[in-house]
């Protein structure tokens, strides 16, 4: 099955390999919560939402979608753009700041649901800066030989973890997930470097105080609302503007280009105000910025894989424009990427590949439940296999 939908890369030399973006696909849930919503909710309205923020909508799961959900979605449709089979990827990594649980990893169950029977997979957490800081890490791992593919996801429920009484946090976030598949070529191009940081004293600025060892669960930290996102907007929106346009200097002399070289600018999509700021500081015209926050919200660490895939979609992003990727979130983090976007576009698939591409699907499904049936019958058979 693997080898029917592969695509054979070019022969690449160990010497010579460069990670190029050949796939990728976004997923939003169906059901979407406009800021008059939100003003039944608490003491807002929709003229202040937009005027500070610029959100008219986001997208908020259902009770039944997850994190997961929304990776899987995102990840077949980039693993179909670029035609791979699941069982072609080497590697799986998930940026989320709402993942499915502590462990195992967002990325596990993703690479199930594939059925990515080759692949390792982790999650990454630097919350809104996920995904540039796992894009870093795929071209890396491309880059020094270790893996050929690489399944890059920015995956978010944070609906479920955002406290829906609280103004100051309710009204910006949204769910939804991009993926993108990345490869070894031999070509020059594809993501040519980033720039990553962090500094943990502004921790506490934005944060999910409980739920890990720090503070464990108990029945007051649930009664104290203390497992939803808790943030300082202010500092947030200050240390925002401070470091958004130094990160893609900082990022474009680091690939020995200017900032004039930039075709378009991705910045990570939390709120109007903070992109036209860093649009100011960085004298670029307001074109060159994809801004897609007034129907998404902000969706952490999808957003940038998402506004990449709306700016493809409406032509505003082409084939060899030079990108610069920018982002910033709790930790606090930060980060900028630049990334050659060379890959021509690939043709869609056809009707038979498709119906493979869903048998496959529900094959590894099959296989998994299969797996679990086993894994259980092995228990009962042989108990505590320790003894
Ligand atoms: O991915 C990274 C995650 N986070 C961010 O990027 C967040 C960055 N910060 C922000 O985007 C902004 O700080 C917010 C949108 C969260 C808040 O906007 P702001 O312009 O910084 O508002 P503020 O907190 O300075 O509050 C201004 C006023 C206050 O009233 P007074 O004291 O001036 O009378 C607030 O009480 O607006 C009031 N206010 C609201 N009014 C209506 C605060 N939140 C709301 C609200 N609706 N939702």
């Amino acid at each position: 099955m693997s080898t029917e939908l592969a695509v054979i890369p070019d022969p690449v030399t160990a010497a010579q390999r460069y990670a190029h973006v050949i796939g990728w696909g976004m997923h939003v849930p169906e059901k979407i919560v406009t800021n008059d919503d939100i003003a039944k909710l608490v003491d807002t309205s929709d003229e202040w939402i937009q005027a500070r923020t610029g959100i008219r909508q986001r997208h908020v799961a259902a009770e039944n979608e997850s994190t997961v959900t929304f990776a899987v979605a995102a990840a077949r449709k980039a693993l179909a753009k670029a035609n791979i089979s699941p069982a072609d990827v080497d590697l799986i990594i998930v940026g989320t700041a709402s993942p499915e649980h502590i462990f195992p990893s967002t990325a596990c169950l993703v690479q199930d649901a594939l059925g990515a029977k080759n692949a390792g997979a982790y999650d990454l957490l630097a919350a809104c800066t996920s995904f540039i800081y796992a894009l870093s890490q795929a071209a890396n791992a491309i880059k020094s030989n270790e893996v050929d593919t690489v399944l890059v996801i920015g995956a978010e429920a944070l609906s479920k973890i955002t406290d829906w009484s609280d103004r100051g946090t309710c009204i910006l976030f949204g769910d939804g997930a991009g993926a993108f598949v990345m490869q070894a070529r031999s070509e020059p191009g594809g993501f040519i470097n980033s720039i990553l940081r962090s500094d943990g004293s502004g921790g506490p600025s934005l944060m999910v105080p409980a739920g890990g060892t720090g503070m464990p669960a108990s029945t007051a930290t649930v009664m104290d609302n203390q497992h939803f996102i808790k943030m300082n907007g202010r500092e947030v929106f200050r240390f925002a503007t401070r470091v958004m346009a130094s990160a893609c200097q900082d990022a474009a002399e680091r690939a020995g280009i200017t900032i004039d070289d930039i075709d378009i600018f991705v910045p990570h999509q939390a709120n109007k105000r903070i992109i036209e700021s860093a649009t100011k500081k960085l004298k670029v015209p307001e074109e060159k910025m994809v801004v897609t926050i007034q129907d998404y919200g902000n969706t952490s660490s999808a957003s940038i894989p998402i506004a990449i895939c709306e700016a493809i979609e409406k032509g505003q992003i082409k084939q060899n424009d030079t990108l610069m990727l920018v982002a910033f979130g709790g930790g606090l983090t930060w980060g900028a990427g630049v990334l050659q976007w060379d890959v021509p576009p690939p043709p869609p698939l056809t009707r038979i590949q498709e119906t493979r591409r869903s048998i496959f699907y529900r094959y590894a499904r099959i296989k998994s439940v299969f797996r679990r049936i086993l894994r259980r019958m092995e228990a009962r058979i042989f108990g505590d296999g320790a003894k």
